[in-house]
Formats: structure tokens, C-alpha cells, sequence
């Protein structure tokens, strides 16, 4: 995995079995897997479009709904177009199917901008096994400089596409602070989502899948997270404690739809409403059968933005259940520790005495 070509580069070679460094503990496998029900938000998106009309309230209806409860959905008449959205996977093709080269200069250690990262697994030092996924990482900056850096071959698309789901994060974000009884002014809404990380990622086909993972357990450490995924199929949301009233873990698929786009909550959104909306765990299953593309665009705070529960939502809930931390804490705290569920909560939780 270290010669620049990645997990895929050991799939291309030829390998049969996978390396002990990518076999999984029990524990952390995607196993217990149930249907969703047809009439589900996972599988039946949103159509965003009927905000401008009569359903208006039935749709901010739905999205809060899911927001509280699975801390997922799916979104259609989103703003970007069919085309976009193929342009911009077949971006994320291009990249990974490029000579071992090309994309090692992207690596950690030599990548011409902190901003762009090329590599493989979420954080290979911290990790007892390693994710089966290679990934680049693109950092978006307002003066423009860390665009400068991406790599040729999918900036373009990228982003276009950033531009155009933005406006889309906007407006969930502000039907969802809304319906916490709150209003906050454009620049602090702004601030909320003001960061902007794009990420591909590329899982390639894997022998033994029952032993691997594509990406662990683990939440968003986003306000809000919005994945565009190809056809394959393979992302699970762990259910909540709520919903499975007393049962085992089980994990649910978001289902790919053509046109859809995933949203998830993260966990800033959770900690600024409180606990309300759930960043659900989620995790992604390896297939033997084909390779996968997905795009999730991470919509963070600013690095100096202090998140903590809206004043308004703590005081009607009796109390903050989280502290106010300032965003690049958080993230240094999430990045700094391999995917572990929704561990990364902790950092910020208060502990009742
Ligand atoms: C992730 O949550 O890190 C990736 C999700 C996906 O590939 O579907
Ligand atoms: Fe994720």
C-alpha cells in the first residue's frame, strides 16, 4: 500500500486472499443487516423541488423526521444535474485509474498542498486493521489557493458540483436549525458550513469480503455530509438505540437511487441541536464483485467556529448535554483516532455527576 498505487494497485497485481492487515476483529464487521421497509425515507428520496410548492410543510416534515430519527435520507430535484453527477463520477474514475505515479504525489508526506491528500484507510497509524479504500482528499479554501493544488484530472467537476450542492446544504441547514425555534443570521449559517472538504474514494472489488471493511464504523464529524454513490451499493447506517427498542445491532443499507443524493448528519449538527439530530453511525461492506466510486462532500464549521448547543435548544432541554468546543479541536481530536463508532462524541460530552 506504501508504493502510491493503494489497495487498488493490490487488487490489480493479482492477490487471491487479503493481507492480514486488512482483516477485521469480528466486532468491527458490518454483519447483522436488515431490509428497509419500502416507505422508508433510506429509500425513498425527498424531492426537494416540492419546497417551492403546496408540500412544503409535508417535505421540512420528512427531512426533520429523518434528521431525529436514522440521521439519513436521500434527496432528489437537489439542484445538480444528471449530468454533473455522472460527469463527477466518471471524474472520480479517472483519477484512480491513473498510473501509480500520478496519484503517489498526492501522498501525505510529498503532496504539494496540506489541502490535497492521496492515500489509503482513514488513519493507517492509529488502525488495527486498514480499511479496504483508497481515497483523495480535496480541501476547499475561499481565497482560492488550496483549489490550485487539486489534481487536474476531476477539479473541474468537483468543483462545479461543490458549487451547485452548496445551495442545497443551505437550505436543509436552515429548514433544520428552524425547526429547533432558532433563526441564525446568514454569516453565522455561513460559518457553519463554511469549510468544505470533497472527498473520492475508490473501493476496489476485494476477495474476502465477510473480513474486510470499505470504511468502519464511525460518524461524520460534518454539520452535514452529502454522498453521491455509483450503482454497487455497500453503505449501512447503524440503527439507533431508539429504533431498535431492545434489539441487537443491526445495520440498515441507504440503497443507491439514480439521481439521489445521501445526506447525513454529522456530529456538529448533533452537538449544536443538542442531541436532537443523530449522526448516525455508518460504515461501508467490501464486495468481490465490483469496485465502487462514492463522493462524499463534508460541509464543516470553520476552523475557528465554537460549536456547542444553541443556547435556545439547551435551555428548553434543561440543560447542555454537550461543551462548547472550538471546530479545529474537534477535528484534530477526530482525525487524530481511527474510525471507533460514535467515540468521537465523547470528546465534547458533558458527563452527568
Ligand atoms: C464514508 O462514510 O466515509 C463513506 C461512505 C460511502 O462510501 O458510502
Ligand atoms: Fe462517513
Amino acid at each position: 500500500v506504501k508504493d502510491g498505487n493503494g489497495v487498488k494497485g493490490l487488487v490489480d497485481s493479482g492477490i487471491t486472499k487479503v493481507p492480514e492487515r486488512f482483516i477485521q476483529p469480528p466486532s468491527e464487521r458490518i454483519e447483522k443487516v436488515v431490509q428497509s421497509s419500502k416507505d422508508h425515507f433510506a429509500s425513498v428520496p425527498i424531492d426537494l423541488s416540492k419546497l417551492d410548492g403546496p408540500d412544503h410543510d409535508q417535505v421540512v416534515e420528512a427531512i426533520v423526521r429523518a434528521a431525529e430519527t436514522l440521521g439519513f435520507f436521500q434527496v432528489i430535484n437537489h439542484g445538480v444535474s444528471f449530468d454533473l453527477l455522472e460527469s463527477l463520477k466518471n471524474a472520480a474514475q479517472r483519477f484512480f485509474a491513473q498510473p501509480a505515479d500520478a496519484k503517489a504525489v498526492y501522498l501525505k508526506r510529498v503532496s504539494p498542498s496540506p489541502f490535497v491528500k492521496y492515500g489509503t484507510s482513514f488513519a493507517p497509524e492509529q488502525e488495527k486493521a486498514l480499511e479496504w479504500k483508497d481515497f483523495v482528499s480535496m480541501v476547499y479554501t475561499n481565497d482560492g489557493d488550496a483549489q490550485q493544488h487539486w489534481p487536474k484530472v476531476c477539479k473541474e467537476e468537483a468543483l462545479e458540483y461543490l458549487k451547485l450542492s452548496s445551495k442545497m446544504v443551505r437550505r436543509l441547514l436552515e429548514i433544520l436549525i428552524g425547526n429547533l425555534g432558532v433563526t441564525l443570521d446568514d454569516s453565522r449559517l455561513e460559518s457553519l458550513i463554511g469549510n468544505k472538504i470533497v472527498n473520492m474514494n475508490f473501493y476496489p472489488i476485494c476477495p474476502n469480503p465477510e473480513l474486510t471493511v470499505g470504511v468502519g464504523r464511525h460518524s461524520d464529524m460534518s454539520i452535514l455530509t452529502v454522498l453521491l454513490q455509483d450503482n454497487v451499493g455497500g453503505l449501512y447506517v447503524k440503527l439507533e438505540e431508539e429504533i431498535l427498542d431492545g434489539r441487537k445491532e443491526e445495520w440498515m443499507e441507504i440503497p443507491p437511487i439514480p439521481g439521489a443524493l445521501v445526506i447525513n448528519a454529522g456530529d456538529s449538527l448533533q452537538i449544536l441541536s443538542n442531541g436532537r439530530y443523530k449522526s448516525a453511525e455508518h460504515g461501508v461492506r467490501t464486495t468481490s464483485k465490483k469496485s465502487r466510486i462514492s463522493i462524499p462532500v463534508f460541509n464543516l464549521p470553520r476552523p475557528t467556529e465554537k460549536i456547542g448547543p444553541l443556547p435556545h435548544v439547551a435551555e428548553v432541554d434543561g440543560g447542555a448535554v454537550y461543551r462548547e468546543v472550538m471546530f479545529q479541536e474537534y477535528m484534530s481530536n477526530h482525525v487524530g483516532h481511527a474510525h471507533e463508532g460514535k467515540k468521537s462524541l465523547d470528546f465534547v460530552k458533558v458527563k452527568a455527576n
